[in-house]
């Protein structure tokens, strides 16, 4: 990493959801998309199922990428496993399971994929969420802790990256904000957080400044335009998390 960089010794793009939106989010059909355009390294979003075993999905609820109704607390992981996570996005994705984040974990790191891995509790699941989480990253990377290899967990639940700290403390951990949050630095480093990811929307250059002075790595999402990630990028921040694999791509600059 460059010294412009030295807080953030992880990639510097990041393909949303997997695949951004060239594939169904949170598949490996989305993974797959992404590394054929070079991408090694994907933000995703993972919850827990009934049965207490973590998937990789965005919403809580069925209906608007997994066909069913419902909410995923109401089925079993092999259920999930089961169900139609493709389909909405074309036929050609139809019955992409809804993955395993174990299984999805292993395949990623047997490709070489970094993994940012949004914690993303049912409300009410959010303390076993991050600890589930933390445990299944940890023993899966148990030879790269403390390496650029690991994976970042993140979060916009700061009792599910408690939880994480908890059950995995030698896991680095950022806090997810949307609009940042006048404590910001206070929640970081009470949570021990290496990075602060937001919503680039809501950020300006000096928060950008702010930011790294306070020593912590600086994330953006959702970056779709090559303009707005030229800006970001002038500003210093260190990464960007993009649906537009195909406009911004591994090595944007
Ligand atoms: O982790 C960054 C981003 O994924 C947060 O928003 O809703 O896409 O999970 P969302
Ligand atoms: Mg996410």
């Amino acid at each position: 990493m460059s010294s412009k960089h030295g807080t953030w010794p992880y990639p510097r793009v990041l393909a949303h959801r997997g695949g951004g939106t060239l594939a169904p989010e949170n598949t490996l059909a989305g993974v797959n998309e992404g590394m054929q355009r070079g991408f090694r390294a994907i933000e995703f979003d993972v919850m827990l199922a009934r049965d207490g075993v973590a998937v990789v999905m965005h919403d809580p609820y069925l209906g608007r990428t997994v066909a069913g109704s419902g909410n995923v607390p109401d089925y079993d992981s092999v259920e999930l496993s089961g169900m139609d996570a493709g389909s909405w996005f074309g036929p050609a994705y139809a019955g992409e399971p809804v993955p395993n984040f174990v299984e999805f974990a292993q395949y990623c790191k047997a490709n070489g994929i970094w993994m940012n891995i949004e914690i993303k509790p049912v409300p009410g699941h959010e303390a076993a969420t991050g600890a589930t989480v933390a445990r299944i990253a940890a023993a899966l990377f148990a030879d790269e802790i403390g390496t650029p290899a690991a994976p970042l967990l993140s979060s916009f639940s700061m009792a599910a990256l408690a939880a994480a700290q908890d059950a995995a403390p030698q896991l680095a951990r950022a806090c997810l904000f949307d609009t940042l949050p006048p404590d910001w630095q206070a929640q970081a480093r009470a949570l021990g957080a290496v990075a602060i990811h937001t919503n680039h929307r809501h950020l300006t250059a000096s928060t950008t400044q702010a930011i790294q002075s306070a020593g912590l790595g600086l994330l953006c999402y959702t970056v779709n335009t090559p303009t707005r990630a030229r800006t970001l990028q002038s500003w210093g921040v260190d990464c960007l998390c993009t649906d537009r694999l195909d406009l911004i791509g591994p090595d944007f600059t």
